[in-house]
């Protein structure tokens, strides 16, 4: 049984990828800094795997913590999903996104290279595109220009771990460039964090739940078919599974290997929110509001380099992202669909 290092493992995809790592037969260890999440999803993942994590509470930026890891468990590979993910809170407070994401990762990079551990699996983004590129945005076609800092430390630690690929080292190095991940476990035990006011399925569950009036819309009057921004959302099994593939290239195939992991087609706010409606039969108020700064129109991406490399596919739709999304209200926050 190996053991697998997930950083941000408490977070929306590092616990569903713990989840899934442990029924592959994984032993996983968890790092992460609850900045963004609780330690209550250990015990969720326990309850959904009947299985132990070992979990430490802490900062991959913390050389002591990251090095006692180490030592203390015979770490085979990194799943490395920390780090903060707001494009527009990364324009207000850049040195906090580069400090937590690429200090971070140089941090854990370093105590690989000491521990002798070779294999990582990163969780990059779509972001690190160049927005007038024509769609869809494909690995090897379309340019690199990252319009953020947040996209900017994304890209920045592609580089880094590029060059890590030619050093001395035998490095085996997946890039994973997700869309936008939405969806959640069919258990209804996690999810998204609903504190999570930047990402559009948790501000959707939070009108449902009457926390708040209304779901604000960031700009009607973008080039796109109805006005509203249009992603291509991803269901967070098909994200992980896609993990699991890379996973699995990476470990035949040294170096260093990218891919986007996105469904190929985008969907527009309104097109979501009317998904939404028809699964509860209940309008969702909306507010027009200015756009968010950094956002783009719209984007999605080419599946064939995964399709091709990884005979990775997705297989759920916007309905059953939906569909547990909406579950994981009734599960975890004792929602009633008909009230
Ligand atoms: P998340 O915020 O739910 O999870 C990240 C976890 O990392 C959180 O639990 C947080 O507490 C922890 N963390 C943050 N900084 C840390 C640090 N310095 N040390 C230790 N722990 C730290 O986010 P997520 O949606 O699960 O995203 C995971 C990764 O995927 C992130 O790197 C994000 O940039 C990337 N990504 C996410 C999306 C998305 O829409 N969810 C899209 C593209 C890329
Ligand atoms: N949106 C709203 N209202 C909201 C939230 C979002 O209208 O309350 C809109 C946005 O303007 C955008 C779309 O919904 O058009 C999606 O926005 P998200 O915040 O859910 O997602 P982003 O595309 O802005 O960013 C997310 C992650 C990034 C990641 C990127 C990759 O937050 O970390 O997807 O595509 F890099």
């Amino acid at each position: 049984m190996k053991n697998i290092l997930i950083t941000g493992g408490c977070g929306y995809l590092g616990s569903h990828c713990a989840v899934k790592l442990i029924e592959k037969g994984y032993k996983v260890i968890i790092v992460d800094n609850l900045s963004n999440s609780d330690s209550s999803i250990i015990d969720k993942i326990t309850k959904i795997t009947k299985s132990k994590v070992i979990f430490y509470k802490g900062d991959i930026r913390d050389n002591k913590l990251v090095d006692k890891i180490f030592f203390q468990n015979k770490v085979d590979s990194i799943f490395h999903f920390s780090g903060l993910k707001s494009i527009s809170e990364s324009i207000k407070y850049p040195i906090k996104y580069y400090s937590s994401n690429v200090e971070g990762t140089i941090n854990l990079l370093r105590a690989m290279e000491s521990h002798n551990v070779n294999k990582i699996i990163f969780s990059s983004s779509a972001t690190v595109y160049g927005n007038n590129y024509k769609l869809p945005w494909h690995e090897e076609l379309c340019p690199l220009l990252p319009n953020n800092p947040y996209a900017d430390t994304k890209l920045t630690i592609e580089k880094i771990l590029q060059a890590l690929s030619k050093s001395k080292i035998l490095f085996k190095i997946g890039i994973l460039r997700y869309f936008n991940p939405a969806g959640c476990h069919s258990s209804g035990l996690i999810g998204d964090n609903l504190e999570n006011k930047n990402n559009l399925f948790p501000s959707i569950l939070r009108v449902i739940m009457k926390r708040d009036k209304y779901l604000n819309i960031y700009g009607n009057n973008y080039d796109t078919k109805d006005g509203s921004g249009i992603r291509d959302y991803i269901h967070v099994n098909d994200l992980i599974e896609g993990h699991l593939k890379a996973f699995n290239y990476i470990n035949n195939h040294d170096g260093y290997h990218l891919w986007n992991l996105g469904m190929g087609k985008g969907l527009s706010v309104y097109e979501i929110i009317n998904v939404f409606e028809e699964k509860i039969g209940k309008k969702i108020n909306t507010k027009i509001k200015p756009k968010r700064e950094g956002d783009i129109a719209q984007f999605w991406s080419s599946t064939i380099k995964a399709k091709r490399e990884l005979l990775w596919e997705p297989e759920k739709n916007i309905k059953d992202m939906v569909e547990d999304s909406v579950y994981y209200l009734q599960k975890s926050y004792n929602y009633k669909i008909f009230n």
